[in-house]
């Protein structure tokens, strides 16, 4: 009979958590961690994935530090060569640009593209590679609402963030017959480190709290129930989806509440 309590066990799995060093990255790789999994923190910000890995190591859980920066091919090999086999992929790297795309410069725009879709894509290619050798693994790269809905001043941003979500359907589509899984997640508002200049706006910032169904943003630790999950056995039918952990930001129109 199926045992439904070792659904999210990760006892026995290997995870790579890409970004790492901060925000949403920081707390998949302590929510990994929680559930078993070995967790390899990775981040251009070694000193931001140390501390990751000594929170995780100060709770009981098993960690360890590297460098990578997705980027850089070499970087990511090197990476790879430390953690061996990889079971569970987690990408977070991402920059916004937030400009209008009239002001955008060819740097500005090469700067965003360059992290959000080709570093993905080099780091998710060679974890691929691995998973399906082994024939088993889980890919999740983080999107966002903006992949469907945008605004003034997100128009690049919100192209990667698209992007993304095909890159990883065909990947999916690519490797389910391999036993690779590829997933994604897309989160509404999150108080992180990328987000701070809207928190230094209070009206900025008011105005996303209020355009969810929470009237409120998010902490890094809520999207990390969908990274398990997707991670996890208890996912094991799940691929090419998008998992939206918004606070109803795309459900709800929110320009109006009618007097009932
Ligand atoms: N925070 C939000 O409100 C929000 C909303 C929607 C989507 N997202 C998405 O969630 C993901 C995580 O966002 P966050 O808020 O945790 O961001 P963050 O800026 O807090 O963390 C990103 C981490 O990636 C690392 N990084 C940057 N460049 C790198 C590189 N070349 N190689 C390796 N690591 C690199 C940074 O050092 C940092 O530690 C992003 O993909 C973002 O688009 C965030």
């Amino acid at each position: 009979m199926f045992d439904y309590r070792t659904m999210f066990d990760l006892s026995d799995r290997v995870a790579l958590v890409v970004g790492a060093g901060s925000g949403i990255g920081q707390a998949s790789a302590m929510g990994l961690a929680a559930f078993g999994a070995k967790a390899y923190c990775a981040d251009v910000n070694l000193a931001g994935a140390e501390e990751t890995a000594r929170q995780i190591e100060e709770q009981g859980g098993q960690a360890e530090a590297l460098y990578i920066d997705i980027l850089e091919p070499d970087s990511i090999a090197a990476g790879l060569a430390q953690t061996g086999p990889v079971d569970i992929l987690v990408s977070t790297p991402s920059v916004n640009v937030r400009k209008p795309l009239l002001d955008y410069t060819p740097e500005e725009f090469d700067k965003v593209i360059d992290l959000n879709l080709k570093g993905t894509f080099q780091v998710v290619q060679a974890v691929a590679r691995g998973m399906a050798e082994q024939g088993r693994g889980s890919i999740i790269v983080f999107s966002s609402i903006r992949s469907q809905v945008v605004e003034p001043g997100q128009g690049v941003y919100a192209a990667t963030k698209a992007g993304v979500v095909q890159m990883i359907r065909a990947l999916a589509a690519e490797l389910a017959p391999r036993g690779v899984r590829a997933n994604l997640i897309g989160p509404g508002v999150v108080e992180t480190p990328l987000t701070a200049q809207i928190k230094n706006h209070p009206d900025w910032y008011n105005a996303y709290a209020q355009r969810n169904a929470f009237g409120r943003w998010a902490q890094p630790h809520e999207m990390v129930g969908a990274v398990v999950y997707l991670a996890s056995d208890a996912s094991s039918y799940v691929t090419g989806s998008i998992i939206f952990v918004d606070g109803g930001w795309l459900a709800v129109d929110g320009r109006f509440s009618p007097p009932l």
